[in-house]
């Protein structure tokens, strides 16, 4: 079968669309670029608000529609929705072939065969408090070690799982409902994992968790801090950069922090969200840690690990969040210099302690406006942050052509592949010129956008970039 993955959400769900993919290959399917080539469209997706579920939904729409004017298409709902909504998908969408849990992809090739002869299906996860039980564990982390290192070749990326789940239930959170408890991988498989991919030339390697800085692994006598597994990823030769995301901040010892400072790969890089910055509303989220602790955090942190680059997360507009708590945010924001944060309003997700135990009492019009007010406070503090790069030199790993680059040669392939190209188009000599400077992206290894001039062989390649300027989100420079 051609088979088109769509995918939503998290890194994590782009790690699980890459395996998903290898999975298929391997099961002889050809993965495809364009939907309409497709005869099987799966879809990885996300709960953590309404309106990510939203686009699904539309799309099964199309699809529906399409099936009904006679076009053979399978439909696949993998991911976290699949997990929230199990059954009743196919219930009420029956354009709905296959539903797969995030924690049982291995299933996904036999569930898409059967579909294909008549029989659609479902696979998910047991519900908490049980949980997947050893062996489905032992057989996802197949599905991770057996992944194929090689199938993006010349990408110099890849996310590498260390952590499942997630046991802390913030109030207003599904994850810990859709991805079942926290368990950490056996430290081995982690290292034998990254030494594989960068073998096949990945260089910059992310460690995945939800609260990955959690991460502890006991067995054959020893324990594994996640300030271990970091010293032991470090170690792989030819391993360029190791980042990792997301932090809590309950979890981030001094441990940590020395090891971001004393191992040279490790990059100075924490998205460590606080959601809140008043501990009315932090408690009623259930977060565990005071606004206080947050500040101290961001302190110890910038202490212990010289030019430390800070990222977060805000939800605003939380049930009962006062006028004053909002500030609070803002305040923070201000206080702790994030490079960027992500802002979002509060969506209330069926089944989660916050939906059943507090209305969703803020106006939609209040959570836009604050919205839109932590955004121009963190837009102020991001250029602070980034201004401080403006005449100093920083390492580069070049992601490819800016995004403006590409669009500017998309508008070009368009115009050149015109039924009539203008007459003195076959008389530029496109061919025999020198290759001509792009617009080129990277990012440094506090994980800044740099946008620059320079060959599009670079891509994939480490450079120096001299910073001339910048903006609340870019620093703009010269090879
Ligand atoms: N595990 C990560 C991220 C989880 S989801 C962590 O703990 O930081 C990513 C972000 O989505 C969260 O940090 C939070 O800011 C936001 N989010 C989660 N649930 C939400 C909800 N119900 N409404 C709005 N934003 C939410
Ligand atoms: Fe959700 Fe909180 Fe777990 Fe992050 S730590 S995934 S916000 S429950
Ligand atoms: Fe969304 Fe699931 Fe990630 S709910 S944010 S895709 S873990």
């Amino acid at each position: 079968m051609r088979i088109f993955i769509e995918t939503m959400g998290c890194q994590m769900n782009k790690l699980d669309s890459e395996l998903a993919a290898g999975a298929l290959r391997a099961a002889g399917h050809e993965i495809v670029e364009d939907r309409r080539q497709a005869d099987a469209v799966v879809y990885n997706t996300c709960s953590v608000r309404q309106h990510a579920e939203q686009k699904v939904l539309s799309r099964i729409g199309a699809d529906a529609q399409r099936k009904e004017s006679g076009k053979r298409l399978l439909v696949a709902v993998i991911g976290c929705m699949a997990q929230r909504m199990g059954e009743s998908l196919r219930r009420k969408y029956p354009a709905v072939d296959v539903v797969c849990s995030p924690g049982r992809l291995f299933d996904l090739p036999e569930l898409l065969a059967r579909a294909a002869a008549g029989a659609g299906g479902v696979s998910l996860d047991p519900a908490r408090p049980a949980g997947p039980g050893e062996d489905d564990i032992a057989r996802m982390d197949d599905l991770d070690l057996a992944r194929d290192v090689s199938a993006a070749a010349g990408q110099s990326q890849a996310f590498v799982r260390v952590m499942r789940g997630c046991d802390f239930f913030c109030s207003y959170c599904i994850v810990p409902f859709v991805r079942g408890p926290e368990h950490s991988r056996d430290p081995s498989h982690v290292v034998q994992e990254v030494g594989r991919l960068v073998q096949a030339g990945r260089s910059e390697i992310t460690l995945l968790g939800q609260t990955v800085n959690s991460y502890h692994w006991a067995g054959s006598g020893r324990a594994v801090r996640f300030s271990d597994l970091l010293a032991a990823v470090s170690a792989v030769p030819g391993l360029r950069r190791l980042r990792f995301v997301t932090s809590h901040p309950t979890d981030f010892g001094d441990d940590i922090l020395q090891a971001m400072r004393d191992l040279p790969n490790v990059c100075p890089y924490i998205h460590c969200p606080a959601q809140s910055g008043s501990d009315a509303v932090l408690t009623r989220m259930n977060r565990g840690y005071t606004r206080r602790q947050y500040d101290e955090f961001v302190d110890r942190a910038r202490t212990i690990v010289p030019g430390v680059v800070l990222a977060g997360d805000f939800i605003v507009g939380f049930p009962g969040e006062t006028q004053e708590d909002h500030q609070a945010s803002a305040d923070l924001i201000r206080r702790s210099g994030y490079k960027n944060s992500f802002i979002f309003k509060y969506s209330a997700r069926p089944g989660t302690p916050a939906a059943k135990k507090y209305a969703d009492d803020i106006p939609q019009a209040v959570k836009a406006r604050r919205n839109n007010e932590l955004l121009a406070v963190q837009e102020e503090a991001g250029l602070a942050h980034h201004r401080q790069y403006v005449g100093k030199t920083v390492d580069v790993l070049v992601e490819g052509p800016s995004a403006s680059a590409k669009k500017t040669a998309r508008r070009k392939h368009e115009s050149s592949s015109s039924p009539n190209p203008p007459i003195h188009a076959s008389a530029t000599g496109v061919s025999a010129a020198a290759p001509a400077a792009v617009q080129l992206m990277g990012r440094t290894t506090g994980d800044h956008i740099v946008v620059f001039d320079g060959l599009a062989t670079l891509s994939g390649r480490y450079v120096n970039v001299q910073i001339t300027d910048a903006t609340s989100l870019t620093l703009l420079g010269c090879l």
